[in-house]
């Protein structure tokens, strides 16, 4: 399959994806053959900050995957490969087969990698969730969990998510066997292991639906104060971003800024923007428009370090799996091919250096 299509380097192609795209402003401001060379990871440069993308090393025999994922991004996310249930599916039996070959993949191709996710409530070994632990043992298991993986790949990346969605939607802490243990310390302790087994990695907790104020978004900023206070190591928070297209999302940047004032990085971690499948032509301009705005909001805050989404093309996202006649979520269509999001993306990350 070809990549070409909108973005073959031909100035007829070029000036197509500049009218289809929604970042017409970028064609006129630099030209078409510049839009024709510009990349995700290229435009996101231009500011200081990286583009990355969850990443499944079992799509790697995709030539055009692969294309996309070298040409587009400078930075990686595992999108399962380094979950507990994967690299320990059996107490004592580990499993770094996937994680090693995205290790590979990123560390050749010159990416970062974001470690994803150390401690989760979700995707735990049934060894582990079914079996009967002390509250003790359990916190041994979770300290000696992110020390031997925070280890092995020590050095090598970038940040970790080391503790991801300790929050439910009500800002309640979420019910899982680390908050069972041991109460809300369990982030405390897990970022402490973290920081004793990779102490070059960014620490980031991570979460969703804590884009806009209000009480999940205020107990992050809430626990985030309080490690910071107590001088434990968090590096970063990560907002996942996983939206319905359309939605407000006015105040993100406000959002972020509170947090960036705590003394920690932020970063966009997960994004995309579900519409509802198959999409039309007027979705697919709500989409670009909501695209520039979150990365507008990370653009226009100094600490924002970057801009991932939760996987490259649409042939390749969780949204439609999870959420029943929507999907086309991402930056790039099941046919590999730049979407107006693409472009209004490449226009979002390029804004500051044109301002
Ligand atoms: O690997 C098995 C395969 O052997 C089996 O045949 C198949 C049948 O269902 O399932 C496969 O596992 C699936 C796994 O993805 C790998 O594809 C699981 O069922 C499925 O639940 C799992 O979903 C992942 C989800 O996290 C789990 O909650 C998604 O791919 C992944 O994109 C998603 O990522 C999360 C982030 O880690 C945290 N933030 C939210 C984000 C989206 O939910």
């Amino acid at each position: 399959m070809s990549l070409g299509g909108a973005r073959e380097r031909d100035a007829r192609g070029t000036r197509l994806s500049c009218i289809r795209g929604a970042a017409l402003a970028l064609c006129l401001f630099a030209g078409p053959a510049a839009a024709a060379e510009m990349t995700l990871k290229a435009a996101a440069a231009s500011s200081g900050r990286y583009f990355g993308a969850a990443l499944d090393s079992g799509d790697f025999d995709e030539k055009p995957y692969v294309r996309l994922a070298t040409e587009e991004l400078s930075a990686v996310t595992p999108e399962n490969a380094m979950k507990w249930a994967v690299v320990e599916p059996a107490r004592g039996v580990f499993d770094w087969r996937a994680a090693d070959r995205l290790f590979a993949f990123a560390q050749a191709n010159g990416q970062k990698i974001r470690g994803h996710t150390l401690v989760w409530h979700q995707q735990l070994p049934a060894w582990l969730t079914g079996g009967t632990f002390a509250p003790a043992e359990l916190r041994q298991l979770m300290i000696d969990h992110v020390t031997l993986e925070a280890s092995r790949y020590r050095g090598a990346d970038y940040a970790w998510d080391v503790v991801n969605e300790p929050f439910a939607d009500d800002g309640a802490w979420r019910p899982s066997i680390w908050l069972q243990a041991m109460g809300p310390d369990y982030v405390e302790t897990a970022l402490r292991a973290a920081r004793a087994a990779d102490p070059q990695a960014k620490l980031y907790i991570n979460d969703y639906n804590v884009e806009s104020a209000g009480p999940k978004m205020r107990a992050l900023y809430e626990l985030a104060a309080s490690l910071k206070r107590k001088g434990a190591p968090l590096d970063g928070v990560g907002f996942e971003s996983h939206l319905v297209a359309g939605s407000p999302l006015g105040d993100m940047r406000e959002v972020m800024q509170a947090f960036a004032d705590l003394g920690v990085d932020v970063a966009v971690t997960e994004l995309d923007l579900r519409i509802k499948t198959p999409p039309d032509a007027k979705a697919l301009d709500t989409q670009a428009a909501d695209y520039a705005k979150v990365i507008g909001a990370c653009v226009a805050v100094k600490e924002c370090v970057g801009v991932s989404t939760w996987g490259v093309t649409d042939a390749h996202s969780w949204t439609p799996f999870f959420f029943a006649g929507y999907g086309a979520a991402l930056p790039f269509d099941e046919s590999y091919q730049p979407k107006p999001a693409f472009f209004a993306a490449i226009d979002a990350l390029t804004r500051a250096e044109r301002q």
